[in-house]
């Protein structure tokens, strides 16, 4: 398959021009003489045949989702009213293709999620990780433990106010996600990045363990150091856990994943367990093992962070999201193999698939740890069954495209730092592995690049 010169991200699987025959120019703009087909027998649900001639346009989908992605490409083919002559018979690499929004350090409004949503639909990304929870703030309404928003969402980062998300602001995302074929991940982080829970529930907490990471964060960023009691605004990491061996956590665990089961239609739910520098290893095992059982005995997907793939007794079918490197850094690898032989792997290396690490090294927004500055080269050349030798491909659920939110404050910040990495994202997610291309991905970035800025979306000229 040659690469398609047509603007399309993520590059479909087979793009064939029909020679000679001229562009479709439809009369009536409203009218695209649009028919669509939803047939099993065209595929997976998520695949789709898109045929343009001159006379107007047939889409046939394998499910109302396939039927979607068909639009998302005809939207990206439509220059000046008019369309190409073409064949498009596409479906996607991998069946997990997710972009996750920190909504803790910064909270972002429903009407910005839905956005993030809408742009990472029209890529055809079909999941979206919320990571609800942290230090800095509980941004979901819980009918089961009330105190969470009452005293711990009003703070930021930097200061910054906080919200949290009532039960119909739930309601309202998880729609908008499912009108766009958008799976919603909730995720609530433990037993690490629990500072915010220790102000509603004191008794639950442990104290803070200030390691030199956590004095080094401070001295370069501020912030101060966290309190017990006192809401987080800083952005050390790794100092907070919620108590080992303790009933009234493991209730709290059973309150607060039992109800997000039950106000979640989707079949993960995200545990975290990421960065969990002050706990005994062993008490680190007994957690994840407890809280990834509570999960599945809810009828869900466990997901974790792959620093639980350590704990031998993690339940089975947890999925693990890998978050190190490409290069895995001695020691990370091994814990995110284990997952090989459970419920598979979420692959996000944090120094090409983080969207919040900067694009140039002079923006203020964004970070650097994920080593240094992740250029649009970086965000593309890499490929998710590489990085974990002894794993199945087979196993590797699919992609996610994180964006952390330490200095992302509102949507134009977080559209800065997304775009146009995104689209490097998406074409790793969804496109055949052999059709990557670089060359023609930056071609095909550049057109895109112009469409994106006319629809109003915030891209930091390079
Ligand atoms: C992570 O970046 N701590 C998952």
């Amino acid at each position: 398959m040659s690469a398609s010169p047509l603007p399309l991200i993520p590059l479909p699987a087979s793009v064939t021009l029909t020679e000679g025959a001229a562009p479709y120019r439809p009369a009536d703009p409203s009218d695209l003489h649009l028919t669509v087909t939803v047939d099993a027998a065209a595929g997976g649900p998520e695949a789709y045949m898109l045929r343009i001639t001159e006379r107007g346009i047939q889409i046939m989908a394998g499910g109302p989702a396939g039927a979607f992605y068909a639009r998302q490409t005809l939207a990206q083919l439509e220059h000046d009213g008019e369309y190409p002559a073409v064949v498009i018979e596409d479906a996607p690499r991998f069946a997990y293709r997710g972009v996750m929004l920190d909504v803790a350090r910064h909270f972002q409004p429903v009407e910005t999620v839905k956005t993030y949503i809408d742009h990472a639909a029209s890529l055809k990304f079909n999941h979206l990780h919320l990571h609800l929870t942290d230090d800095q703030g509980w941004r979901l309404a819980l009918d089961s433990r009330p105190a969470l928003v009452e005293k711990a969402s009003t703070t930021s980062a930097l200061g910054d106010p906080g919200g949290h998300y009532t039960r119909e602001d739930w309601t309202e995302i998880l729609e908008h996600a499912a009108s766009r074929h958008v799976t919603v991940v909730p995720e609530i982080d433990v037993p690490g990045h629990t500072h915010a829970v220790g102000l509603a529930y004191p008794e639950l907490a442990a104290d803070p363990v200030i390691s030199d990471l956590v004095l080094e964060t401070v001295e370069t960023f501020g912030g101060g150091l966290p309190l017990p009691g006192h809401p987080y605004t800083g952005w050390a990491v790794g100092f907070s856990s919620l108590k080992h061996d303790d009933p009234e956590v493991d209730r709290f665990l059973s309150d607060v994943f039992t109800e997000l089961a039950r106000i979640t239609p989707g079949p993960y739910l995200h545990v975290g367990g990421d960065e969990c520098h002050g706990t005994d290893p062993a008490d680190y095992a007994v957690f994840l093992e407890k809280v990834t059982a509570i999960v599945a005995a809810t009828g869900k997907t466990p997901v974790a962070w792959h620093e639980a793939g350590a704990a031998a007794g993690l339940h089975p079918a947890t999925v693990g999201q890998y978050w190190n490197y490409v290069q895995p850094e001695p020691g990370q690898d091994a814990p995110a193999r284990a997952f090989g032989s459970r419920g598979g792997l979420i692959m996000s290396p944090a120094d090409v698939a983080y969207l919040d690490m900067k694009f140039d090294a002079d923006s203020p927004l964004g970070l650097t740890w994920a080593k240094g500055v992740t250029t649009m080269q970086d965000a593309y050349g890499w490929e998710p069954t590489a990085i974990l030798d002894g794993v199945d491909p087979d196993r590797i659920l699919g992609v996610e495209a994180p964006l952390w939110s330490e200095t992302a404050r509102d949507l134009a910040d977080i559209e800065q730092l997304a775009f146009p990495r995104i689209g490097a994202i998406a074409e790793i997610a969804w496109s055949p592995a052999g059709a990557h291309d670089a060359a023609g991905f930056e071609a095909r970035t550049a057109a895109l690049i112009s469409r994106w800025k006319a629809a109003g979306i915030r891209i930091p000229t390079p």
